[in-house]
């Protein structure tokens, strides 16, 4: 469910037109939907209602500040994989008691900032990485809360670039290791076990696996607290799939998905996290373009854009699809025809779509992809010297640049000259 729909043949995001913010930003951009974002939330939220639980975003997905305000004002907290995130998240107003941190290579320095600032726990991936963060703990005079990231060998059914729960990936200590490094987090000074995590990969469109790791994790619950520790929270993880092909995706709802974790976990009593990015983001997110020219090539029509794979990496990545609509809602009975969908940086990577059938387009038509809230700003860069490009957020009637654009001055003038050359 998203806020993206036609009005009077004109698409608009929530109550505003998407040519109207075109008009005065310029293309391209990113437009988010604060109302998507808060159902969406709300829908996992509600999923687990019958828990002592927390949401927390993984903000990796999306991490600009007014999202981030909106999602904890509404009692979100935050996964965070890096000291920038989580500086960003305290600078958006969200407490240190309601951030996790995940990630397999955190530095001393990022757990430093984390402790000073307030954690509500941090999800440990290596036995080296426990022994960094007790020392660090310990030198601040303080108590790290842990929990140690399982990797459950359980085949994600995902993308093999966004798998992360199979012995092969970086992720976790392999479950058959996990009391040995348990009882070795119980050793160390610095460190309170609170509880388990797991997380198994992103855009999974099947429950079996997360039931499969969850039952793991049920297990091993049992398991460690016969050895003595104080299991008490389960972080779920993310990855929690949705549907990019509008009408033809249907992955498991959030209703359902939090079904499932009762099932597995429900009866061991413990509070329940999880960390969903692309459940959030994803489908409350255009990007918005403009058709510099329409190219007959040999046998095939180039639809040329201003945006580029620099704007929205996945399709050159992943093989990501996105649905690519115009802005201009097709009057009936126009024939559609077939387009290569791409953009204008040099390499042949650089194709959004091939052979998409779209209503025919001209010259300086907009058009939206839908579903690019998660992963598509933040994995942005500038290649070809193309200004990293806004963002904006609406809500009801009312629309705010979130993230302007930078001008050529300030994107070139980042650079220094040696006085020596
Ligand atoms: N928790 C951890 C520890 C993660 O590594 C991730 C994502 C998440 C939560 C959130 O997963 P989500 O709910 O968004 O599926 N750039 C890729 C996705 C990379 C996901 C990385 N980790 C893409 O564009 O598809």
């Amino acid at each position: 469910m998203d806020h993206f729909l036609y009005k009077d043949g004109a698409l608009c995001a929530e109550d505003v037109p998407v040519a109207d913010i075109a008009a005065q930003v310029g293309t391209p951009f990113y437009l988010y939907s604060s109302a998507t974002l808060l159902s969406h939330f709300k829908a996992m939220d509600d999923a687990l209602a019958w828990s002592d639980h927390l949401v927390c975003f993984a903000m990796k997905s999306l991490s600009n500040q007014a999202v981030l305000k909106l999602l904890g004002d509404a009692g979100a907290g935050m996964d965070v994989v890096s000291a920038g995130e989580y500086k960003r998240a305290r600078a958006a107003g969200v407490p240190g008691d309601r951030i996790v941190f995940s990630g397999v290579g955190k530095t001393r320095e990022e757990m430093r900032i984390a402790l000073e600032g307030g954690i509500r726990q941090f999800n440990v991936e290596s036995e080296p990485e426990m022994a960094a963060l007790s020392d660090v703990a310990t030198s601040l005079g303080v108590v790290a809360p842990i929990t140690v990231r399982v990797n459950p060998d359980v085949d994600a059914k995902t993308h093999a670039k966004i798998a992360t729960g199979k012995a092969e990936n970086k992720f976790g200590i392999p479950i058959s290791r996990a009391r040995e490094v348990y009882a070795m987090a119980a050793a160390l000074p610095g460190l309170q076990v609170v509880g388990i995590d797991v997380h198994i990969g992103s855009q999974l469109t099947d429950l079996d696996p997360f039931g499969l790791a969850y039952d793991k994790v049920a297990e091993l619950t049992e398991t460690l607290r016969a050895d003595g520790h104080t299991i008490t929270r389960l972080d779920l993880g993310g990855g929690l799939g949705i549907p990019y092909r509008a009408g033809n995706d249907h992955p498991p709802t959030p209703a359902a998905y939090g079904k499932l974790v009762q099932e597995k976990v429900g009866h061991l009593g413990c509070e329940i996290e999880v960390e969903p990015g692309r459940l959030l983001t994803g489908n409350a997110g255009l990007l918005v373009a403009q058709v510099i020219y329409v190219k007959q090539g040999e046998d095939r029509q180039f639809l040329i854009l201003d945006a580029a794979m620099n704007d929205l990496i996945r399709p050159a990545m992943y093989e990501a699809h996105h649905d690519i609509i115009p802005v201009v809602q097709p009057a009936p009975g126009v024939d559609p025809v077939q387009y290569d969908i791409v953009g204008p940086v040099c390499e042949s990577g650089d194709t959004f779509a091939k052979h998409r059938t779209m209503t025919p387009l001209q010259d300086g038509a907009l058009v939206a992809f839908r579903s690019a809230g998660a992963y598509g700003a933040v994995m942005a860069s500038e290649y070809n010297s193309r200004p990293l490009i806004p963002e904006v957020l609406v809500q009801g009637d009312q629309f705010a640049v979130i993230r302007a654009r930078p001008t050529f001055d300030e994107m070139i003038n980042r650079d220094t000259i040696p006085e020596w050359l």
